[in-house]
């Protein structure tokens, strides 16, 4: 087992995405973790595209010692719904122009690295999905005992007491892959949801993000040069000056839960295809009637506030901005 001042070793699962390349510079730039590998997953774009860009940010990050493990290309049980290039550009990274990586995947899945790292290294790898969570669910699948070798799960996704924003029912990530995670919230390891419900709560305002854009460094320069992307859909979509945080969330979690307020409930994931599909339920209250279809379900930690100052601090603080 790591010492308590060793650093938390995490890998991030991701689909960059803007939101997830914030998160990672983050959490690159925070002691505290130690990024074992990047796994990457469909979802902002199409799966090669966020490979490209899960190298890439490494390379500007001039950390190429981490490993980078390409994932699934599509979701457990459907077809990829597509990019959310309306939200993340087509290339994912605010349609900035950027140079092909000059660096390559490893030889792994993801699903494979995932397994790998977290066998070698009983009770010290916490999983940060960022995405769909298939991948995540592959490897759960292959290796019965993953679950309960790794430390736990700290993932962005799912909305248990608020609407969706991929639908009225769902949350993006959730609804990437609705099986997938059905399977994840049944993992016997502890599991941190930061979903809508604390995500759309937590805003970096307009003039906070500027302050990102006068930051002499390359991890700000590539920020200030995909965030306005990011910032219009904000604006246009639902008239905020800001951006919600989404995916960083899991960092500052990790960082400073005593920031966090939660709640802890068994979740399942509506996996039909009505209007519900991608929803996260929380069983709030025993069933009255009929089969518990929760039951043999873990509880999860479900994030439901956060002290929005201190979580938007911690984070500019480590992208180098001086408050
Ligand atoms: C999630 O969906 C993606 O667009 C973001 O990167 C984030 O992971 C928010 O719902
Ligand atoms: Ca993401």
């Amino acid at each position: 087992m790591a010492s308590a001042a060793a650093p938390r070793r995490i890998i991030i699962d991701t689909d960059p995405g803007i939101d997830d390349a914030m998160a990672i510079f983050f959490a690159l730039a925070s002691p505290e973790l130690d990024v074992v590998a990047l796994t990457t997953v469909f979802g902002n774009a199409r799966t090669s595209i966020c490979t490209d860009n899960a190298l890439r940010l490494l390379e500007i990050a001039e950390r190429t010692d981490i490993p980078v493990a390409e994932g699934a290309h599509g979701p457990l049980a459907m077809s990829f719904r597509g990019p959310a290039d309306f939200v993340h550009g087509a290339n994912g990274q605010g349609d900035a122009p950027l140079a092909p990586p000059t660096t390559s995947v490893v030889n792994d899945t993801a699903a494979e690295l995932i397994i790998e790292r977290a066998m070698a290294a009983p009770g010290e790898i916490t999983l940060v999905p960022l995405g769909p969570l298939t991948n995540i669910a592959r490897a759960l699948q292959a290796e019965p005992r993953l679950a309960a070798n790794l430390a736990g799960i700290v993932l962005m996704g799912g909305n248990a007491f608020c609407g969706g924003n991929a639908s009225p029912a769902a949350e993006a990530n959730i609804i990437g892959d609705p099986e997938a995670a059905d399977i994840v919230f049944g993992a016997e390891c502890p599991i941190v949801m930061a979903g809508l419900d604390v995500t759309e709560r937590i805003v970096m305002t307009g003039a906070q993000l500027d302050l990102i854009g006068s930051v002499d460094d390359v991890r700000a320069r590539h920020l200030r040069a995909i965030l306005p992307y990011y910032r219009r859909f904000a604006l246009e979509s639902s008239g905020l000056d800001g951006i919600h945080v989404h995916d960083s969330t899991t960092i500052s979690y990790l960082l400073a839960p005593q920031h966090f307020a939660s709640v802890r409930y068994p979740i399942r994931v509506d996996t039909g295809d009505g209007v519900g599909r991608g929803k996260t339920w929380p069983r709030t209250r025993p069933a009255q009637h009929g089969p518990d279809l929760w039951a043999g379900r873990p509880l999860v930690t479900i994030l439901t506030d956060a002290d929005v100052d201190a979580v938007v601090r911690l984070e500019l603080g480590r992208l180098g901005v001086e408050l």
